[in-house]
């Protein structure tokens, strides 16, 4: 049957010299979805242990070819719109709409994100910074006053809220009902595209139309009333592209629905693998926390907290960027990226990647080659010291953002919101990992640990430094 099945394409790809990439198809329709969706991981290492960097397979109804590493990212990524183009599943193109920049291509695609890039440029992203800084110290009280927590599903809440006052100036803790449409609307995005009356697909198609429904009423009160608050919905209702055109109102919801995704899912799973990454690693936090002692930014005893941030301040913090990177670097949230459909037979690594078929570059992978980093397993925020960057031997060896002309549009407000909430957090409070708990990292739709990471989180008492014997590692 496999033979067959294998037959089947090797027959229908053009003919050339070339030889298709080594790998397999597995089962007839589903090829190996199965397996891949049961343990995304372990399906790209035994495949890469087996056949390399470079494998066929069939993943969603498509045959795929996978890359992995520096080289295969970078002829992707320098090739984009002329020899390959993003595709989605079916469910993502319904549920983030038409118009949104995750499913454009081409120079829509370009003229768009132009457009869209406005609400993050530096001058809006200092805007932002004071929100968020508020919101977290807002959410840390929280914490401190709930002692014990599942730092997932708080870190969830407090993304989106950051992302609705940011994106329409909605309080969400407010507004509960908004959330639950949201979580019923994202669920959708990796489910089966059947409509039938309480199917999950059903219920996130619903989920959206009162969503865009509520963005619309957003809208046409922006219309009768200017907002003060120059949020991204604002931005966008003003923005212009050379010829002066604004963007149309079905332009404007699904962009900022699909932000409301893109935005706060990826940042919550970032956090939650640096809060136990932190807690894993007490001398990592030590150091980080030395770095903001360094630059004055010291526990008063009296109030227990410490000075505001600055866009200058924070530039200072080059250790804690270190950190960062290498959280994204060990950790990245994306791991089912988007795929790109191949528009023209061309060659890679010495194979033929047919027309028609899907390429799938994995981020996880890129980021434990060996060639570029040492000890890839190890958590070592010193790899990205100015001596060593590890990253700067190869271009597009670390891309926990993507690459080129689809490269993250969110990277900096995502590196910004990072910094504001380790800044606060390792400076004030301290937590440590409640036993019992499962912390195997799930990975799919975003990654995290299995048991939501379940702390002990409390107010750091002035001068004290990290409680050595109170970390507790064991999962
Ligand atoms: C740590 C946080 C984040 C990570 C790791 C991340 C990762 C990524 C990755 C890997 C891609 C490329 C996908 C591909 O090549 O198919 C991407 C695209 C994108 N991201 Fe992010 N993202 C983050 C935060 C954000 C935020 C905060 C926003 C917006 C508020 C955002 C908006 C977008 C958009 C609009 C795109 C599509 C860009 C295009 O197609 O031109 N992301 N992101």
């Amino acid at each position: 049957m496999t033979n067959l099945w294998t037959q089947r394409f090797a027959w229908r790809t053009p003919k050339g010299n070339l030889p298709l990439p080594p790998g397999r198809f597995g089962l007839p329709i589903v090829g190996e979805s199965i397996s891949y969706l049961r343990d995304p991981a372990r399906f790209m290492d035994q495949r890469q242990k087996r056949y390399g960097t470079i494998f066929k397979t069939h993943l969603f109804g498509r045959p795929t070819i996978v890359f992995i590493g520096a080289d295969a990212t970078r002829f992707l990524f320098t090739n984009e719109s002329q020899r390959f183009e993003m595709t989605n599943t079916p469910s993502f193109e319904v549920l983030l709409g038409a118009n949104s920049i995750g499913v454009k291509t081409g120079s829509a695609h370009q003229i768009l994100r132009k457009q869209l890039f406005q609400a993050f440029e530096p001058r809006a992203l200092a805007e932002y910074a004071t929100t968020i800084e508020d919101m977290t110290r807002r959410y840390l009280h929280r914490w401190e006053r709930m002692g014990t927590l599942t730092w997932y599903s708080e870190l969830k809440k407090y993304t989106l809220d950051i992302a609705c006052k940011l994106f329409v100036s909605v309080e969400t803790a407010s507004d509960e009902n908004l959330e639950k449409v949201y979580q019923t609307w994202s669920e959708g995005l990796l489910s089966i595209p059947i409509r039938f009356p309480g199917s999950k697909f059903d219920r996130a198609v619903r989920a959206r139309e009162q969503l865009l429904a509520r963005i619309d009423e957003m809208i046409n009160q922006r219309q009768q009333h200017r907002n003060s608050n120059q949020d991204v919905l604002e931005i966008l209702l003003q923005t212009q592209d050379e010829e002066g055109n604004r963007l149309s109102s079905e332009e404007v919801k699904d962009n900022v629905l699909g932000m409301l995704v893109a935005g706060h899912e990826t940042l919550t799973s970032a956090l939650t693998s640096l809060c136990l990454l932190l807690a894993q690693h007490p001398e990592v936090l030590q150091a980080a926390r030395a770095e903001q002692e360094q630059l004055g930014f010291t526990l008063s005893a009296a109030e227990g907290v410490t000075q505001p941030l600055t866009q200058e301040s924070l530039k200072q913090m080059t250790y804690l960027e270190q950190v960062l990177k290498e959280v994204l670097r060990i950790a990245p949230p994306v791991v089912r990226s988007g795929s790109r459909k191949v528009l023209e037979s061309c060659e890679f690594g010495g194979y033929l990647i047919p027309q028609g078929w899907d390429v799938f570059y994995q981020i996880q992978e890129t980021h434990q080659d060996q060639n570029v980093y040492a000890e890839p397993k190890r958590f070592d925020p010193e790899r990205f010291a100015p001596d060593r960057t590890e990253n700067k031997q190869k271009v597009f060896s670390y891309i926990p953002f993507g690459g080129g002309i689809r490269e993250c549009l969110g990277k900096e407000f995502a590196r910004l919101e990072m910094k504001v909430f380790a800044a606060l957090l390792i400076r004030e409070y301290q937590w440590e990992l409640l036993p019992g708990q499962n912390l195997e990292r799930v990975v799919l739709p975003f990654s995290r640990p299995h048991d939501g990471l379940k702390v002990k989180f409390w107010r750091r008492e002035s001068g004290r430094d990290v409680g050595m014997n109170q970390m507790c590692v064991n999962g």
